[in-house]
């Protein structure tokens, strides 16, 4: 199970300016971005539509660092091998979509395809013991702090409870929040057990983004200290 060495900040490409796909990846690559966050929308599971697995692999050619491939589609299972070849490192699909075996049988085939890492979604009104199950098979759980479909929403802090359930019950695997993150609202989510951090408006909409993804790199580590030393929240 990865434990990574220190909060990683995934940029989410769904804020970047999609005409200028590869100048964007080296931006934010340059600026610091450990993992690069894509959002597939398939306008059925999500009201909205963006990209697909030819976009995926247009990115994956010019980009260095790992694709961190966010499924909100309905059919992960159909669509697993198309997108572990156009370089997904991480993919993740969401629980609401496949329960109970289900689950397991989109584990599998994403495992069978050789993603580096496998991630389980579920959405702020779904409760984290739909994901229970498959903690033992999944290497990531990515907790949605917004309902999915669109950038620039507001954070819900009521989600974190999800994450403290995970840490409680010993999870020991990578937590990935996603939605409404910024400079307020990260340290929250790392104090209660946050290791991936996905931001798209907060890190886009910055005038300066190597400083923006520094200070958030920088808040979670003391958010993360701070935590282990028993202080504040
Ligand atoms: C929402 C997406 C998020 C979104 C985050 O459906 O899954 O990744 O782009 O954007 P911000 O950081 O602006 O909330
Ligand atoms: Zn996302």
């Amino acid at each position: 199970m990865p434990t990574p060495n220190g909060p990683l900040i995934a940029p989410s490409l769904l804020s970047a300016d999609f005409a200028r796909l590869a100048d964007e990846v080296g931006r934010v690559e340059q600026a610091g971005a450990d993992w690069l966050h894509l959002d597939v929308m398939d306008g059925h599971f999500v009201p909205n539509l963006t990209i697909g697995p030819p976009v995926v692999a247009a990115i994956r050619a010019v980009a260095r660092r790992p694709l961190d491939v966010h499924l909100m589609i309905e059919e992960p299972l159909r669509y697993a091998g198309e997108f572990a070849r156009a370089g997904a490192h991480v993919l993740t699909f969401h629980t609401e979509v496949a329960p109970g075996e289900r689950g397991r049988e989109v584990v599998r085939a994403f495992r069978d395809q050789g993603v580096a890492l496998v991630g389980v979604s579920l959405n702020p009104d779904t409760p984290i013991e739909s994901v229970a199950q498959l903690l033992g098979e999944v290497d990531l759980v990515l907790v949605m702090s917004v309902f999915p479909g669109f950038g620039g929403q507001k954070f819900m802090p009521e989600v974190l409870a999800k994450v403290r359930w995970l840490r409680a019950r010993g999870w020991g695997g990578l937590v990935e929040m996603d939605g409404g993150l910024n400079a307020r609202t990260l340290p929250l989510c790392a104090a209660a057990g946050t290791d991936v951090f996905v931001a798209g408006s907060a890190i886009f909409g910055s005038g300066d983004l190597g400083a923006t993804i520094a200070g958030l790199r920088a808040s979670a580590r003391s958010a993360w200290a701070d935590a282990s030393a028993g202080g504040p929240a």
